[in-house]
């Protein structure tokens, strides 16, 4: 198979949209501390270039999950390789996720954080492909709406790869000639 990647949004794209959404954090959160739950491992560039544009108190909470494989579509289990890593009782929890694609990761991870009585919790997503929900959610912050495509870069995989990439870009597999 070859992989191509062609870019979907540019750096300067991805950081200025993130800019806007700190902005709105700032202004719902008032100045009271949010712990940022960085959905592992695809969330790490997100959840960074957020928090330096942020004038809210941060505090950093990581958890990590998995669904995908190496695969292009969803596994459709989530399976947990690492519990949330701070006391979500009492707390603002803003979960961070790379992408939203059938809603069962997200689903998932916040009735755990739901049932672990935090003061508030909302879910902020860089992507989301609306179109391939399989179960209901919504995320409170979006990036970028998406159409039915595979992408890869900002922390974004491809059985692991391509998460340093600095932009968004859709992942093209095409045969090899013969
Ligand atoms: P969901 O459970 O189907 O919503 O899938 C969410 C998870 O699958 C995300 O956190 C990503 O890790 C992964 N994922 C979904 N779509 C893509 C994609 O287009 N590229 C890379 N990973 C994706
Ligand atoms: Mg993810």
């Amino acid at each position: 198979m070859k992989e191509e990647c062609k870019v979907v949004f540019s750096e300067d794209q991805v950081v200025a949209r993130i800019k806007e959404i700190a902005a709105e954090i700032d202004a719902e959160y008032r100045g009271e501390t949010v712990y940022l739950l960085c959905v592992l491992k695809g969330s790490i560039y997100f959840t960074c270039e957020l928090a330096r544009h942020m004038k809210t108190p941060v505090k950093f909470g990581f958890m990590s999950v998995s669904s995908y494989g190496d695969r292009l579509t969803s596994s459709g289990a989530v399976t947990m390789n690492g519990d949330v890593d701070f006391n979500v009782a009492g707390k603002n929890v803003l979960i961070i996720e790379d992408i939203i694609d059938s809603g069962r990761t997200i689903s998932y991870i916040s009735k755990m954080i739901a049932k672990r009585d935090p003061a508030t919790w909302k879910i902020c997503t860089l992507l989301d492909k609306p179109s391939r929900r399989a179960v209901d959610v919504k995320a409170d912050y979006v990036g970028f709406e998406i159409p039915d495509m595979f992408v890869v870069g900002y922390g974004l995989d491809y059985a692991q790869r391509y998460r340093n990439l600095p932009y968004v870009a859709e992942l093209i597999l095409t045969e090899d000639p013969e």
